[in-house]
């Protein structure tokens, strides 16, 4: 029986509603935590412990992110393997933009996965140590990570994951900015051509928003000196920093 022909409709709901929650949310939240980086690495520090403190953590992971996430990409190539691009052919706005939602989908998916391994489950590939682990100095171990990666002791040179770290940044909020517009539209939400205009502008705001609190977040673990958390928690200089921090992924 084929699932997708009987449910297709539901299905298609289903996927449109999860990029907006939770995984639109989890965006912003993920998005705004970070940039605390760049408010110091003992604020970074307070917030991701605090996160990691929530009660059912392993459940609100799994069903508030990565079973929505899994969801929505799946069916999501799906959609994109069927798509039908025009936009060579009518270079119009709305057919770049449907050409572009479904090339970034494609971008976030590969960079989410790398990032997942990265930095969530680095541990269960030999990337690194476990995330989430108490006493953890998570500044200094999301710092070696993007600027001293070496997945299976290859040496990736900083600025090659950065620039990774950017384009997967801009493909994440494109994509999602550009859906909160066609979400409205297919919902009904938006039926007019000016309340269509007004909900461009905000999502375009937001999309400037979400990509300048990114940028803060990689500048700051890009300009901060190796084991400054560590100095700042015990107050000494960063090259006298005690060295318990693993040894990143
Ligand atoms: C950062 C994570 C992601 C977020 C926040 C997100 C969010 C969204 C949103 C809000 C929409 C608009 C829904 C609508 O048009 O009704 C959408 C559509 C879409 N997403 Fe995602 N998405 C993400 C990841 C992915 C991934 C990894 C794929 C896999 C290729 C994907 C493929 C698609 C496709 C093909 C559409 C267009 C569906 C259509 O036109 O009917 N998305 N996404």
């Amino acid at each position: 029986m084929d699932l997708d022909k009987k449910y297709h409709f539901l299905l298609r709901k289903l996927h449109s509603l999860t990029g907006i929650v939770p995984i639109g949310v989890f965006l912003i939240e993920h998005l705004l935590t970070n940039s605390m980086a760049f408010q110091g690495p003992e604020e970074f520090n307070r917030d991701v412990r605090f996160l990691h403190g929530l009660p059912y953590l392993f459940f609100l992971e799994l069903f508030g992110i990565f079973l929505p996430i899994a969801f929505h990409a799946a069916y999501g190539v799906k959609i994109a393997l069927t798509a039908e691009p025009n936009a060579s052919v009518y270079p119009y706005l709305a057919n770049w933009r449907y050409t572009l939602q479904r090339v970034t989908g494609y971008v976030a998916l590969v960079f989410i996965v790398i990032h997942l391994f990265k930095f969530r489950f680095a541990h269960v590939i030999g990337w690194g140590p476990p995330f989430i682990h108490e006493g953890n100095d998570y500044f200094e171990i999301t710092r070696k990570g993007l600027m001293e990666w070496r997945p299976f002791g290859l040496v990736v040179p900083a600025g090659w994951t950065l620039a990774f770290y950017v384009l997967g940044l801009s493909a994440s909020v494109f994509h999602f900015c550009n859906g909160i517009w066609s979400f409205c539209v297919s919902w009904g939400i938006t039926i007019g051509e000016r309340a269509q205009r007004r909900v461009g502008l905000a999502a375009t705001a937001l999309g400037l928003f979400l990509m300048v609190w990114g940028m803060l977040s990689l500048t700051a673990f890009a300009t901060a000196k190796p084991g400054v958390s560590r100095a700042v928690a015990h107050g000494v200089a960063p090259g006298q920093a005690p060295s318990s921090t693993g040894t990143g992924p």
